[in-house]
């Protein structure tokens, strides 16, 4: 998932007429939390005066906020850098300067690396040290190339700005709140661990704090965001640790929050009070995204996945149990090294029997560092991409029955944006399936009932009932 940041000024005249006003543009690159992170980035620059723009050629800094996750992430960045290279020669020509710094995983996992591929970068900064962001800029403008990747002793969260009003009003009527980081797990397919470090849960007090921000200024759909998030324990009031059923709780309290989620999730953290929350709280989505990876129990062990088919299926029963209606979303991998077509054959069976609204599913990409990088039995690429295309095929038409079994259904749906018709308006049903609505543009924000109408490839048509 890319994102380029819109111009989010609140006086875009005042951007126009001075000269002191900078800006910049913010590439984002992979998955939710670094969206978030981006916005807390251009919040902390904001401070110093920059502006977005989603004009490149505008730019004064260039940031790209990068993704580790898969090799095909990572070079994207150094493809990236290099038409940057380029755009900053073209602009020193013209006697303007544009810096370029690199955030995100790439830079926290390969930073000497990018600083001597890519000369043209001026600035590399890790996810653990955005709130250093306009002091390594200083930094940069007297002339030193920075590298930032230590992690930091304080709370990044504690010294990150929040935006204003007007700002989070613009991004919309659902906003992401990170409220865990890092990952103690160690898949051995997965960098994450070593690039987002380990485990660390925000407090309750500074989550309720920002959630309450956002709701003041319009926001009516949080999703909280982990790369672990329901281990997140976080310290309660009085210095107890909560867990994330508790905390959903305590979010449901804020009046005007109308609506909950929370992704990603490991099976082993799915505790009893999480899933009595999903009994309980009517602002908390019937939509799990629970990924398992694989359908093979000697692929799972061989993952550190620490569970079986069977748990992940009992489990899945226990939480459909508390939430009848509840669907699911999940990620898989092909083609780890030592997958055989019996252990495929396997993963193809679990989605059978599970059954999934949406999934994601990748081949197994080999990552320097991770434990899956040394193993023997590698699958061929050819082999992969067959597996890969059958499983998608299989996923996509299970996604497919579901959307045509909401079809008659009257559901409550969020209105977020314009849709591509004048006219109409795009929302997201209880799933978050994009649905398609006549209506006016004032009832964004508002929540209204409807019946689906009919089902395309990629979101829903419905007509208001209400
Ligand atoms: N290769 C392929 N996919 C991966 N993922 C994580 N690491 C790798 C890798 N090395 C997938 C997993 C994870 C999702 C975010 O990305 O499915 O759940
Ligand atoms: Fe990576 Fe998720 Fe496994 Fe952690 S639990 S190592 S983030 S796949």
């Amino acid at each position: 998932m890319t994102q380029e940041i819109a111009v989010l000024s609140t006086k875009p005249e005042m951007a126009v007429e001075s000269p002191a006003v900078r800006k910049v543009f913010v590439k984002t690159y992979g998955c939710q939390m670094n969206v978030y992170d981006s916005d807390r980035m251009t919040d902390a620059l904001a401070k110093d005066g920059y502006v977005s723009t989603d004009v490149i050629e505008d730019a004064d800094l260039v940031l790209l906020n990068t993704c580790h996750i898969r090799e095909k992430a990572a070079e994207k960045v150094y493809s990236a850098l290099g038409r940057l290279r380029d755009l900053k020669k073209k602009k020193a020509s013209e006697g303007r300067e544009m810096m370029i710094g690199v955030a995100g995983c790439v830079a926290q996992a390969e930073g000497d690396e990018i600083l001597r591929r890519a000369p043209a970068v001026d600035l590399v900064i890790g996810p653990q040290t955005y709130h250093r962001l306009p002091e390594a800029l200083k930094r940069v403008q007297r002339g030193e190339r920075v590298l930032e990747t230590d992690y930091a002793v304080e709370d990044k969260f504690e010294h990150l700005p929040a935006p204003d009003k007007a700002k989070t009003r613009a991004r919309g009527v659902t906003a992401f709140l990170t409220v865990q980081e890092g990952c103690d797990k160690f898949c051995t397919f997965c960098v994450v661990p070593y690039t987002r470090g380990s485990e660390v849960s925000r407090p309750v007090a500074q989550i309720v704090a920002e959630a309450q921000k956002l709701v003041d200024a319009g926001v009516r759909e949080i999703t909280l965001l982990g790369q672990n998030v329901n281990a997140w324990h976080g310290a309660g009031p009085d210095d107890e640790k909560w867990g994330l059923g508790e905390l959903l709780h305590r979010l449901t309290k804020i009046e005007g929050l109308a609506r909950l989620r929370y992704t990603t999730s490991h099976p082993r953290d799915m505790d009893d009070s999480l899933i009595a929350a999903h009994r309980d709280l009517k602002q908390l989505m019937p939509y799990l995204h629970l990924p398992i990876q694989s359908g093979s129990n000697r692929i799972l062990k061989a993952m550190n996945r620490r569970h079986t088919t069977a748990e992940y299926i009992a489990l899945i029963a226990r939480i459909k149990a508390a939430r009848p209606d509840l669907a699911l979303s999940g990620d898989f991998i092909v083609g780890f090294p030592g997958e055989t077509d019996e252990d495929f054959e396997d993963t193809l069976r679990l989605v059978e029997t599970v059954g999934y609204a949406q999934a994601f599913s990748f081949k197994y990409s080999t990552r320097p560092g991770t434990p899956g990088a040394d193993l023997e039995d590698q699958v061929p690429e050819d082999v992969k991409a067959k597996r890969l295309e059958r499983l998608q095929a299989l996923l996509l038409s299970q996604q497919n029955a579901f959307a045509q079994a909401c079809i008659g259904k009257t559901i409550d749906l969020l209105l977020e944006k314009p849709g591509r018709m004048p006219g109409q308006l795009i929302g997201r049903s209880p799933w978050l399936q994009s649905v398609n609505v006549d209506a006016k543009s004032s009832q964004i924000g508002d929540i209204v009932s409807v019946r689906i109408t009919g089902a395309g490839p990629n979101s829903l048509f419905a007509e208001v009932v209400s």
